[in-house]
């Protein structure tokens, strides 16, 4: 396959590059920084360059290609400033509506169109896990902040996006990915592997909100069972069947880096933390229970399905490269 990664660069492309390549695809990584080191080292892998908004040169490698995975965003760790949000939300849209531009135009156009989402889309919630069919989208859940509705609003936008783009010929799917996780350098897993290696990984706010999850390999196993299966299109939900309260979350990553103590942090702790880490508490906060209802529906099997053995896993596999 020759496969087209826009906003590759990152953490989660990163990961396609390096199992697409592996497979013995082509892989071409768009990105607005050519040659600043987004591209893994290999000969299946290359560069071209965008803005990240409008469809220029780039748009011919989408001619012939077979599957294109959209991953281009301004990060989200950042402060909710309205400047930010802007740039969260602009990024996302532009660079949806530009890959849907290229695609409609493409005379031999790729036969899927994956399009990166977030399972952030779904609401705050403790009672009942959302999956696709049943569960709740997010905005003005009583009891949260009301900014919260933002990232709702921004994770709408980015879909319709998608679903909007006149592209006939071209499967399209959006991933509702809960948050990815595996061993790389500035990886979420890398960042709470950090704070519990401080003696901070403990429960936040008493820790009652889920954390929803999916485990890097069954990220690709999951990507590569779509891309067969030519019958599913629409929002599917990328997300580990166990989720867990933050406060057991956390418990079984201490556990996996043996470290026996977490300090706890309440709300104002934690409003201090993510200021110091230039992020928002939303990210820590926010109840997200997702679970797989169309994958697993369909058939798909997660190889990490619980969470203390992913993370003794991930561990594991991140201990291997520092040593390497
Ligand atoms: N990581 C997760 O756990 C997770 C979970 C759910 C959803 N997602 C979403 O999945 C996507 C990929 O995740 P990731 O962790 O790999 O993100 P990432 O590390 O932040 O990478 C995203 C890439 O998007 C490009 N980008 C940044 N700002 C942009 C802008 N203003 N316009 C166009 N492109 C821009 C960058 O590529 P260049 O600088 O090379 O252009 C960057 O490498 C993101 O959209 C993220 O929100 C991630």
């Amino acid at each position: 396959m020759k496969v087209l990664l826009p906003g590759g660069t990152g953490h989660v492309g990163r990961v396609l590059q390096r199992a697409f390549a592996g497979d013995g695809d082509e892989v071409v990584v768009v990105t607005r920084r050519p040659g600043a080191g987004g591209a893994v080292a290999g000969p299946r892998v290359r560069e071209v360059g965008w803005d990240g908004r409008t469809v220029g040169e780039w748009a011919r490698e989408v001619d012939g290609c077979d599957v294109v995975v959209n991953l281009a965003g301004r990060s989200v760790s950042c402060r909710y400033t309205p400047a930010n949000l802007r740039q969260m939300r602009d990024s996302r849209v532009d660079s949806a509506r530009a890959v849907g531009e290229a695609v409609a135009a493409a005379t031999r156009p790729p036969r899927l169109w994956l399009q990166m989402s977030t399972a952030t889309l779904y609401a705050h919630r403790f009672d009942a896990p959302n999956d696709e069919a049943t569960g709740l989208v997010g905005g003005g859940e009583p009891g949260v902040p009301g900014y919260w509705g933002y990232s709702v609003e921004i994770a709408r936008a980015w879909e319709a996006a998608q679903a909007e783009a006149a592209t006939p010929a071209t499967r399209k799917v959006a991933l509702r990915a809960a948050m990815v996780m595996g061993p790389g350098r500035g990886s979420v897993f890398d960042v709470l592997s950090w704070l519990v290696r401080l003696g901070l990984g403990g429960p936040v706010a008493g820790g009652r909100q889920y954390v929803s999850w999916i485990h890097e390999d069954d990220f690709v196993r999951a990507l590569r069972f779509l891309i067969g299966r030519e019958d599913l299109s629409g929002p599917v939900n990328l997300a580990a069947p166990g989720p867990l309260p933050q406060r057991a979350f956390m418990r079984d990553l201490r556990a996996a880096w043996r470290v026996p103590v977490g300090l706890p942090a309440t709300r104002a702790m934690a409003g201090v933390g993510a200021y110091v880490l230039r992020s928002d508490t939303e990210l820590l906060l926010k109840s997200r229970r997702v679970v797989p209802g169309r994958l697993t529906e369909a058939g798909f099997a997660f190889a990490h399905g619980e969470w203390a053995p992913a993370a003794r896993d991930l561990v594991r596999r991140a201990r291997g490269a520092r040593r390497a």
